[in-house]
């Protein structure tokens, strides 16, 4: 079996699908309810925009150096994510700014309609990524350099940010890959792996952390 980049996609469709039940069952009448979309999509643009940073400054320039440019589209779709982004947040600003409850309704379901097509817009870019690039990944580049192209995205972490995104990511992937994602951290980088290690315990049911405790020892 090779080495899977992407993983943290199995996270990024879970978060945006959770958005989509959120603005579906939001009552636009109430400022508070419309904060918490307003709040829930700042949270998801920080993530897609390190994300697609990622995949355009480490991942992407690795295949244009061995000569293969497949990933253009996937770039343009986080160029175009840019645009989608802004009508996405101005409809949310009409919202807020508006007084009238009709029109906070029907801007409402624009919006829930706008954002649900730009969930199964992003379900389609992630897997092309993972069943057209990760293929040519696989070809040009032996396990160990996939695995440094990832150590840039921890290294690039500060250790409250690594705490915060793993105990996140963690609960939507199964126990293969909290294994390989702990590895390569404790690999990467043991002291950050040693405070890591302390603050997610806590997180990981007792069978599973002790055999993680074993494997990583
Ligand atoms: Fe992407
Ligand atoms: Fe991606």
């Amino acid at each position: 079996m090779r080495y899977k980049l992407y993983r943290e996609h199995k996270y990024i469709s879970c978060a945006v699908n959770d958005v989509v039940r959120l603005i579906a069952k939001t009552d636009f009448t109430s400022l508070t309810e419309t904060e918490k979309v307003t709040k829930a999509l700042q949270g998801l643009w920080a993530v897609l925009a390190w994300h697609s940073q990622y995949e355009d400054e480490i991942l992407h320039p690795m295949l244009s150096q061995k000569g293969v440019y497949s990933y253009a589209q996937l770039e343009a779709d986080h160029l175009e994510n840019k645009q989608k982004i802004i009508a996405i947040d101005n409809l949310l600003i009409a919202i807020t700014e508006s007084s009238n409850a009709e029109d906070q309704i029907e801007f409402g379901c624009q919006l829930y309609l706008r954002f649900r097509k730009f969930s199964a817009e992003n379900l389609e870019h992630l897997d092309l990524e993972e069943v057209l690039l990760l293929p040519e990944f696989h070809r040009f580049y032996s396990d160990s350099e996939l695995r440094d192209a990832e150590f840039e995205v921890y290294k690039s972490m500060s250790i409250e940010h690594m705490i915060h995104a793993i105990k996140t990511m963690f609960s939507y992937m199964n126990r293969q890959d909290r294994f390989v994602i702990l590895n390569d951290i404790k690999i990467c980088d043991a002291v950050r792996f040693a405070a890591l290690w302390q603050a997610i315990q806590i997180d990981i049911e007792p069978a599973e952390r002790a055999d993680l405790a074993h494997k990583l020892s």
